[in-house]
Order: structure tokens, then sequence, then C-alpha cells
């Protein structure tokens, strides 16, 4: 371990500690108050890459946003993890805009784009292998590799917010409440900008209504 992970690793704690005093400096009362509710207006699904931090790129809170991340913000049919996550944030924290957020640069989506066997990766990025597969006119006809794999990070989190959209939880809140809207977003790593897709989330769901019915 190199002597500035054993330095930064030691410093946590007191960080902590200095963070906690910070907090309660001009509001004593500020974590009893945070630890007795819990109602974020956001869901947002990231990528893990250390450089996206939620709450800070969205410049929100504790409490502010419900957060979860994985490589390369996928939201795959059947997976589990992703799935808990978006029901207990659309029926039981009832938020009301549920984001999408990937990124430039996203080391997932490079991955994806080169033949290279990653172990247990291999199936994770097969989601966006499946993306690059719908996609494929399009983006072989990006002579530029590097924008190539911006739009491929576009196109991902398009057809990851198609994946929100497929579920019922969000197709259910919608017609009883009129929420989540579903956003895609990208967030730039080089100069930390969020960029709004405008996916047309309406249209969309009255494709995936059409497509993926789930009433009998
Ligand atoms: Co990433």
């Amino acid at each position: 371990m190199s002597d500035r992970t054993t330095k930064l690793y030691e410093k946590i704690f007191a960080n902590n500690l200095k963070w906690v005093a910070e907090k309660t400096a001009n509001d004593a009362h500020y974590f009893e108050r945070l630890s007795k509710t819990h109602d974020p207006a956001f869901l947002f699904i990231g990528c893990a890459d250390s450089r996206v931090p939620a709450n800070e790129i969205m410049g929100l809170d504790p409490g502010e946003v419900f957060v979860h991340r994985n490589v390369a913000n996928i939201v795959p049919n059947t997976d589990k993890n992703v799935h808990s996550t978006i029901q207990y944030a659309v029926e039981h924290l009832d938020v009301q805009h549920v984001i999408v957020c990937g990124h430039y640069g996203c080391g997932g989506v490079d991955a994806a784009m080169q033949s290279s066997d990653m172990g247990q990766l291999n199936g994770w990025l097969h989601e966006i292998r499946d993306v690059y597969r719908f996609h494929r006119d399009e983006l072989d006809a990006i002579p530029d590799p590097r924008a190539r794999t911006r739009r491929l990070v576009e196109l991902n989190v398009h057809e990851q917010c198609i994946n929100v959209i497929k579920t019922g939880f969000v197709q259910k809140s919608y017609d009883k409440l009129g929420y989540p809207i579903v956003h895609g977003w990208v967030y730039a790593l080089e100069d930390g900008i969020l960029h709004d897709l405008e996916i047309p989330f309406e249209s969309i769901l009255k494709m995936v209504r059409e497509i993926y019915r789930l009433e009998g």
C-alpha cells in the first residue's frame, strides 16, 4: 500500500468529525432532524465512477437525492438490485423524478467497445454491447473513435431510461399521480457540466405500453 493511501485512510475518521462539526455549527439539530425523515424528490441512477458524486454535481444536501450507482449506469431488466431501488424510490419515497446519468469518459462504456475478456464484467457489459448493436449503423458512421464512444454514452443513457420506464412501478405511479418523470443526463468529467438529453418521456412511455404491456 502506498504512503499516500495510508495517510488518506488515516484521515477519514478525522475528516468525518470535522464534517459533523461543520454541519452542527449553525444547526445543532441537523443530524437529529435528518434522521427523522427521508423524503428525497429525486432518484439518481449513475455510474460508480468516483468522479461523479451525485449530490455534489446536483448541488444537493444529504436527504435530497436517493442514489443508485453501478458500473456504467445500467438498468438490466433482470437486476434485482436496481429494480428494488426503483421500486422503493417510487412506491415508498414517492420520488418525482428518476434520473439516469451517464458520463463522458466512462470506463465501462470504453471497455464495452473493446473485444477483451473482462471476466465477471463481460455479462454486465453485454448490456452496453446490446445498445451498440441496436444503434450500430449510427455509431459505425462516426469516424472519430472518441466521438463514437461519447455518442454511445448518450445512447446507453437513453436505453437505460427506457428500461426504467418499462417497470410496472413507474407506469403505475405515473398513471395514478402523474409522476415520476424519467430524465436522461450526461455529465462531462472535463468541465463538470451536466447535460440534459431531453429524452421524450411521454412518447417512450407510449411505445413501452404498446410493446411491453403488463396487463393481460
Ligand atoms: Co463510468
